[in-house]
């Protein structure tokens, strides 16, 4: 056999546990896991993981790079983007392609895929795909089966943003879940009860009200209900329809409560959280810039943030990723004191592994089995880009994270990937940044430095998407 690269010395976390390994690599795929590999073929490469956890590459599956939104565009293009994301263990990302409409006419599903793509060609440095967004059900009903077809099985629906064009309505989210049956494709929905919402902004809109409280007000206004409420319904639909759910940026523990009952009854619904929603707390809208941590949903508070992490080692939560959605400070200034004009979202791409790993793991929350699971194994099977994705196993790709199991960095915004002037964990020390990654056998990032060329990351086809057998 020929082996190109070996990765030896370290303990590799496998879908079958953890276990000190060499991994062999030829050409993009993983040839072979064993010991005592790099004696066997002495010409290959060799890459020294002595003292290292040799991870699968993360997925993260809910990413926002140059969208835009709430008047302005995201700081993070695909180059950018990718680069962070390779910094942070990141090997395969999914975005969200969105149709936009003027004058009730939008562009088609197909268009908007097409959009994305020329977002990314030339500049992403890891692999990527993209769900496609429904923001015209009567339009768009009739496109879905060509997507499916054209290798997207995921599709995304809004509750809310009905200012950007997006808003779908229970018939949009109805109908598309009695597609998913049909096509063995997956719905995700942003859950937040958009009329309830609108009402709760409209009372607190007030110079008073904004002057008093400022950036809190964008907790305020989202009790947990307006969460909770509006998975209950999409979970509804999901049972009667039969249709796969999957629930984006969960954030309320709530919502946990309402998927275990769920799963528990059969219905196939999965839900995902972020990163920021394991560690932050709406405490921090009381901060001298508490209007930079808005996002949508909000941060919560600690009992739903102990919820989650709950939910990750009971099974209810299957995945953890970003919504990466990066805005500068001067973005985020466009708010004047005005909580409903803030630039909602964050950065997360290359702190994703490393805020999980030391909040999770070294704190004792999740094995490091659990890690992968959550941010490898599960979304790659769930989005339907298993086995070549998430898993060291031989056949996949060499996708491959080397991390320091207790190296830690300080966060800096000056140093980091990420394009923004802030970053929600900034001056905190966080350990599990990449020493070396990996994307399809090649060596993107070195000695914690990004090394890897501009728009060598391919776009990824799949056939189907669904909850985990
Ligand atoms: O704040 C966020 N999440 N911005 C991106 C749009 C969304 O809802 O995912
Ligand atoms: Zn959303
Ligand atoms: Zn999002």
């Amino acid at each position: 056999m020929k082996y190109d690269k070996i990765v030896f010395g370290g303990l590799v976390v496998t879908p079958g546990g953890t276990i000190a390994a060499d991994v062999a690599i030829c050409g993009e795929k993983i040839a072979a896991i064993g010991s005592g590999l790099a004696e066997l073929v002495p010409e290959a490469e060799k890459i020294d993981a002595s003292g290292h956890l040799v991870l699968p590459g993360v997925l993260d599956v809910h990413v926002h790079l140059e969208l835009p939104f709430c008047g302005t565009t995201s700081s993070d293009d695909y180059r950018t983007g990718t680069r962070a994301g390779a910094r942070g263990g990141v090997t395969t990302l999914i975005d969200f392609a969105i149709p936009y409409g003027r004058d009730g006419k939008y562009e088609s599903l197909s268009q908007a895929a097409d959009n994305w793509h020329r977002k990314a060609e030339g500049k992403a440095m890891i692999d990527y795909t993209f769900h496609i967004c429904i923001t015209k059900w009567d339009q768009h009903f009739n496109q879905v089966k060509g997507m499916v077809d054209r290798g997207f099985p995921t599709f995304k629906e809004f509750m809310i943003y009905e200012s950007e064009g997006w808003q779908s309505d229970d018939r949009a989210m109805f109908g598309t879940l009695e597609l998913m049956a049909e096509y063995g494709s997956m719905l995700l929905v942003h859950a937040e009860s958009s009329r309830v919402l609108d009402e709760l902004i409209q009372r607190f809109h007030t110079p008073d009200m904004m002057q008093r409280y400022g950036a809190r007000l964008h907790a305020m206004t989202r009790p947990n209900f307006i969460e909770s409420e509006a998975i209950q319904r999409a979970v509804t639909w999901s049972e009667v329809t039969g249709g796969p759910l999957y629930i984006v940026h969960m954030s309320t523990g709530e919502g946990a409560d309402i998927i275990q009952d769920a799963q528990a009854r059969g219905i196939p619904v999965t839900a995902e959280t972020c990163a920021q929603y394991l560690v932050l707390d709406d405490s921090v809208f009381a901060e001298p810039d508490g209007h930079l941590f808005a996002c949508c949903p909000q941060v919560k508070k600690p009992k739903d943030v102990a919820r989650l992490w709950q939910g990750l080692t009971d099974g209810e939560v299957s995945v953890v990723s970003t919504d990466t959605c990066s805005f500068t400070r001067e973005q985020k200034a466009m708010w004047a004191g005005d909580w409903t004009k803030i630039p909602m979202g964050m950065p997360g791409l290359e702190t994703l592994l490393p805020v999980v790993y030391t909040h999770g793991v070294l704190e004792n929350r999740i094995t490091l089995e659990q890690l992968v699971e959550k941010l490898s194994t599960n979304p790659a099977r769930i989005m339907g880009l298993a086995p070549r994705k998430g898993m060291i196993q031989v056949g996949s790709d060499a996708d491959l994270v080397i991390i320091h199991p207790d190296r830690k960095f300080e966060i800096d915004p000056a140093t980091m990937e990420t394009n923004t002037d802030w970053n929600p964990y900034e001056g905190s020390e966080l350990a599990g940044f990449a020493r070396t990654t990996l994307s399809r056998g090649e060596v993107i990032v070195d000695n914690y430095r990004v090394v890897g060329k501009e728009g060598r990351g391919q776009w990824l086809a799949r056939t189907t998407a669904g909850p985990l057998k």
